[in-house]
């Protein structure tokens, strides 16, 4: 383990490299107790630099270094210089080839970066410097090469052998396979890829729009070959959609997945050869929910779409990450919303960037969507960079709609294919098609925090004219960045007391009738609309157009006409959230208000009989937010009192709606044979959400239908809702019965088994923490399956509420211990899993200080570079 360096990397210190490497040639001789790597790389000088050094610079980690030469003549020790992290060479040539070889310990490698095994077989994971740890290369993005890869392995263990682009040549001499790949697309060495196993191989084909055949190969393990179709589909209709939407096609002629069950992330967009978590590209109706179905689409379109937004055009530099991880996002939401239903999408989205971006954006790891400075990069995979680096894409195209955003993603997709590009080569695009000067935009790049948008209503009678003014504000950020007014594009839209939208209006400069928008760009701005004979209901931020606190001075008798009129479905969610977060905090300090409570009980009376309200919208209707977002409106509150209110609100709407709940739970459809179709997803998702709220209203009766249809589900969305609840809500007996049930049926699915680990953390009774600890000594758990650490320690401590923050601090003890065992392992993993403690400043401050003192025993230890850097920023 590295010692904790108290270095930064600075976005202003970037500079081109004097040389950069224009070819690569990779061979890997697979030996069961190493691998050597031989290298051979073109070197030239680099135009982009003005730099006369002769230094060549290379990166390298835990690498042995067996020999280095330049145009064939050996350099000894004195030639070069070598440290932990780079190999040095003064060289006094302007074109020369190196060539090197270093011996690796792939079956060592628990850290998960670089070359690694996992489940015997062999594959890489190199975004963001794992390339380093496989041999000394310029390992930056903004170098970018021609790779060719040959392989050599035992054929018997290791028959596949993979790398990026097309199979040149495959042969077996003496029981190895040798197999030659070359990839015509230079590209950085993050992209790069190796998987070598026992694989069987599931192929398809896609003709793209200009009539190419592509050849679809998905490689997995042998039990997994009958878990390939979903992906595989959702691969085709992404290739179409980005045909279709971004006018976007494929350009090799092969295109490669692979599943591994050991993968510190979701999967990754290698060149031609994706590599996915095993977790989020393997599915059947029998073993994957519904959400992990859409999951699974949605990251399929994910990787599929770096292909353009990421590999053809890259980054300049690890600052630029959100270029294309924020883009790519918003790429992949769109491409969800078009397949399934995007107000759900939506709304699911914007939940998650309130439960987990809006607190990172509040807390000591806040940073913006191009940070300034980082330690480890690897850190920086962040929800900020990539939801709110979606978001702020979503804005551009707000502000720009449709026809003219196309026209930028046009521009800048031409513009800087082959290159490595920044967030600004991005706004520049935009800049050129719509003629807008987006200078004060790109504040969302280099500001960190979530503004604070306060806006307020003046009716004016006797002039029929409503003045509504905005003021914004943005709390001070860890990372000190500036605080100037941003660009916040409200879309907003004005109706009448019976609902109808308003039309005649007339409105100023600052207002766009074509996609109801206003551009709030001052710290205070108001806006006027006249000729209106009565004063308008107002429903803002349409679609959460802004990554925005919004708070506003609406009634409650105008929030619930707006969730039972709205035309836009996001808002009529939004304010019911508004309203149900309300409740919670009364019940905290109080009492629910009645009046309020009735008004909205009758509300969703409505809209759960309307014909015309999705299901899956119903079903998200009768969601309460999570607790985290009451931080965000009332900081330091009891985050247990929260809880309580919250779980007794949940109660009471249940009592409440009982009648309603129940005719709805007997008319809805059965879904006989499981699609995976908006219908009916929106269909088991009521169903089992309806089953929860009725169990909390009727009790027994409803566990038993719960046990039911654990029993006889023929699909894992019902059977694990299901186990769920049974968990959650049944006795002792009934829970335990069901969790050894599952067991017995599942254990050898890896996916499924997730789940039964993931499930038990839904039990809030003051045993949480007895459980856990016990499933760390199964005989099935792993420390170092990521998934498995997460689907425990990490379900825990984010889904345990009751549990983690139990008030003798426990919880927090408990996950302070494992993370620093996770740190010897695998560092990526704990300074992640240490996230929930990091947040303590939110907390109120007896709470916040049992978490501080963790964090601080956890500085005196001698941590990887990752966990230093997370850990002493939480304590600065
Ligand atoms: N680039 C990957 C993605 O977003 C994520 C990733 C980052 C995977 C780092 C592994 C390591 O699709
Ligand atoms: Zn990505």
């Amino acid at each position: 383990m590295s010692q904790a360096p108290a270095t930064a990397i600075l976005l202003e210190d970037y500079a081109p490299t004097p040389y950069v490497t224009k070819e690569t040639f990779l061979d890997f001789e697979l030996q069961s107790e190493y691998t050597l790597v031989h290298s051979r790389l073109t070197i030239v000088r680099n135009e982009k630099s003005n730099s006369d050094s002769n230094t060549l610079i290379l990166n390298g980690s835990e690498l042995e270094l067996l020999s280095v030469s330049i145009d064939g003549k050996v350099l000894t020790d004195s030639d070069y210089v070598l440290n932990s992290e780079t190999l040095s060479i003064n060289v006094d040539k302007d074109a020369f080839v190196l060539e090197c070889t270093t011996r690796i310990y792939p079956d060592k490698n628990t850290a998960l970066e670089g070359l690694y095994i996992s489940g015997g077989m062999y594959c890489t994971q190199c975004e963001a410097e794992g390339f380093r740890r496989i041999t000394y290369f310029q390992d930056r993005p903004d170098v970018l090469s021609v790779f060719t890869t040959r392989i050599n392995a035992d054929v018997e263990q290791y028959p596949v052998a993979l790398s990026n682009g097309n199979l040149v040549s495959q042969t077996i001499e003496n029981g190895r396979v040798i197999a030659e790949w070359h990839d015509p697309f230079p590209k950085p060495s993050y992209l790069f890829a190796l998987v070598a196993g026992d694989l069987v191989c599931q192929e398809d084909a896609f003709i793209t729009q200009s009539g190419r055949n592509i050849a679809l190969k998905m490689y997995v393990e042998q039990e997994n070959e009958h878990k390939c179709e979903h992906a595989l589909e959702s691969l085709k209709r992404s290739m179409k959609w980005d045909e279709e939407v971004y006018g976007r096609e494929y350009d090799l002629d092969l295109f490669m997945i692979v599943a591994v069950d050991h993968f510190n992330m979701g999967a990754m967009e290698n060149k031609g050869l994706n590599i996915f978590n095993s977790s989020c590209v393997l599915a059947t109706p029998e073993t994957a929910t519904d959400e992990a179905f859409a999951r699974i689409e949605g990251i399929v379109g994910h990787e599929y779409f770096h292909n353009w937004s990421g590999n053809r055009v890259t980054c300049r530099d690890w600052f630029q990450l959100s270029l294309k991880e924020g883009f790519t996002v918003f790429r992949d939401a769109e491409f969800s919303a078009d397949m399934g239903s995007r107000a759900v999408k939506r709304l699911e989205d914007v939940s998650f960037l309130r439960q987990h971006q809006f607190p990172e954006d509040a807390g000591p790891m806040a940073h913006a969507v191009r940070p300034s400075s980082y330690m480890e990069i690897s850190n920086f995979y962040t929800v900020t960079i990539y939801e709110k680096g979606s978001e702020v894409v979503r804005m551009l195209r707000t502000m720009l709609g449709e026809q003219l955003f196309r026209k930028g993603s046009d521009l800048y997709f031409d513009t800087f294919d082959g290159q490595a590009a920044t967030t600004d080569d991005f706004v520049w695009a935009m800049e050129q098609v719509s003629g807008q000067d987006l200078t004060q935009f790109k504040r969302w790049h280099s500001q960190a925090g979530t503004p604070r948008l306060s806006i307020s209503r003046e009716f004016n009678e006797s002039e029929k004219t409503l003045t509504i003014s905005a003021k914004q504000h943005t709390p001070p950020s860890a990372d000190h960045s500036p605080k100037e007014p941003f660009v916040i594009p409200v879309q907003l839209g004005l109706i009448d007391d019976q609902g109808r939208a308003l039309q005649e209006i007339t409105y100023d400069a600052s207002y766009s009738s074509d996609n109801q928008v206003w551009l709030v760009t001052q710290e205070e701005q108001s806006i006027t609309f006249s000729n209106l004979e009565t004063m308008p209901v107002v429903s803002l931020l349409r679609d959460f157009s802004a990554p925005v606190l919004l708070m506003d001075d609406l009634s409650d008798q105008e929030r619930v006409l707006l969730i039972g009129s709205d035309s836009n479905g996001f808002n009529r969610w939004e304010q019911c959230q508004i309203i149900y977060k309300k409740m919670i905090l009364q019940g905290v300090t109080d009492s629910v208000d009645d009046a309020l409570f009735s008004a909205l009980e009758s509300a969703l009376k409505q809209l759960l009989v309307d014909k015309k309200v999705e299901n899956a919208v119903k079903a998200e209707l009768l969601k309460l937010p999570a607790e985290v977002e009451l931080l965000q409106l009332s900081p330091k509150v009891d985050i247990l009192a929260v809880a309580a209110s919250r779980k007794r609100l949940m109660s009471r709407l249940a009592a409440a709606l009982s009648a309603t709940l129940t005719s709805l739970y007997q008319t809805l459809p059965v879904t006989e044979v499981y699609r995976f179709d908006s219908e009916s997803v929106g269909i088991r998702k009521l169903k089992n959400e309806l089953l929860e709220l009725l169990i909390l209203s009727d009790g027994d009766q409803y566990i038993e239908r719960a046990s039911a249809q654990f029993t006889q589900a023929n699909n894992m969305t019902d059977q694990l809702a299901a186990l769920r609840l049974l968990v959650k809500y049944g006795s002792e007996q009934v829970y335990q019965d069901a969790l050894d049930r599952f067991l017995d049926q599942w254990e050898s699915d890896a996916q499924v088994l997730e789940q039964w680990f993931r499930v038990q953390m839904v039990r809030t009774d003051d045993k949480a923490l007895d459980r856990v600890s016990a499933l760390l000594n199964h005989r099935l758990f792993e420390y170092q399956n990521p998934n498995k650490v997460r689907a425990v320690i990490g379900a825990f401590a984010m889904g345990n509420i009751e549990g983690f923050h139990a008030e003798d601090g426990s919880g927090y003890h408990f996950l302070g211990m494992q993370v620093e065992t996770l740190d010897a392992l695998n560092p990526q993993i704990a300074a992640r899993l240490v996230g929930p403690l990091v947040k303590w400043q939110s907390y109120d401050d007896a709470r916040g200080q049992k978490m501080k003192a963790v964090l601080t025993q956890l500085a005196g230890k001698e941590l990887s570079k990752d966990l230093y850097e997370v850990v002493n920023k939480s304590l600065v």
